[in-house]
C-alpha cells in the first residue's frame, strides 16, 4: 500500500488554520490556507529509494471564482502547475494526481498557490508504493 500524509500532522505545515467544519476529510482536519498567493501547504515524504512516485493531493474547492492553481514544488524544484478546479461543495473532496521525483530519505512537497485566492482546502497527500 501507499502512505497517507495528513496535512494536520507535523512535520506537515499549513499556512492557515487546521479546520474541521466541512465533512468528508480524513484524519482530524484539513488545511484552510489563508487566501493569498504563496500561502502554502507542505508535506514531508520519506522514500526508501530514489524513485518516481505518483502522489494524490486530496482537496475541496467551492470557491465561486473557480479553480485555485498552485505550483507543485518538490525539494525546491517546480514540477508543474496543478489546477484545483471546483468540486462543487467544500464537503466534496477530490484527488489530483501528479508524478514527482523523490530522493532517498526525506523530501519536501510544497503546494504554492499562485493567485490571491490561495489554495483550495487541502486534506492529505497519498504517496503510491513503489512498483512491485
Ligand atoms: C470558506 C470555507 C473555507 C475555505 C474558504 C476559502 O470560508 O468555509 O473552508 O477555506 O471559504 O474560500 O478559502
Ligand atoms: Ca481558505
Amino acid at each position: 500500500p501507499g502512505v497517507r500524509y495528513e496535512v494536520e500532522t507535523a512535520p506537515a505545515e499549513c499556512q492557515g488554520t487546521i479546520d474541521s467544519d466541512h465533512s468528508g476529510f480524513s484524519g482530524s482536519g484539513f488545511c484552510n490556507g489563508a487566501n493569498a498567493a504563496g500561502s502554502y501547504a507542505q508535506f514531508t515524504v520519506n522514500s526508501e529509494t530514489a524513485r518516481t512516485a505518483t502522489v494524490g493531493i486530496r482537496f475541496a474547492n467551492a470557491a465561486s471564482a473557480g479553480a485555485r492553481p498552485a505550483n507543485l514544488v518538490v525539494n525546491g524544484t517546480t514540477v508543474g502547475p496543478v489546477s484545483f478546479e471546483t468540486t462543487g461543495a467544500w464537503s466534496n473532496w477530490s484527488t489530483k494526481t501528479a508524478t514527482v521525483p523523490l530522493n532517498a530519505g526525506s523530501n519536501t512537497i510544497w503546494l504554492d498557490p499562485t493567485t490571491a485566492a490561495g489554495l483550495p482546502n487541502i486534506d492529505c497527500l497519498d504517496v503510491a508504493a513503489p512498483a512491485a
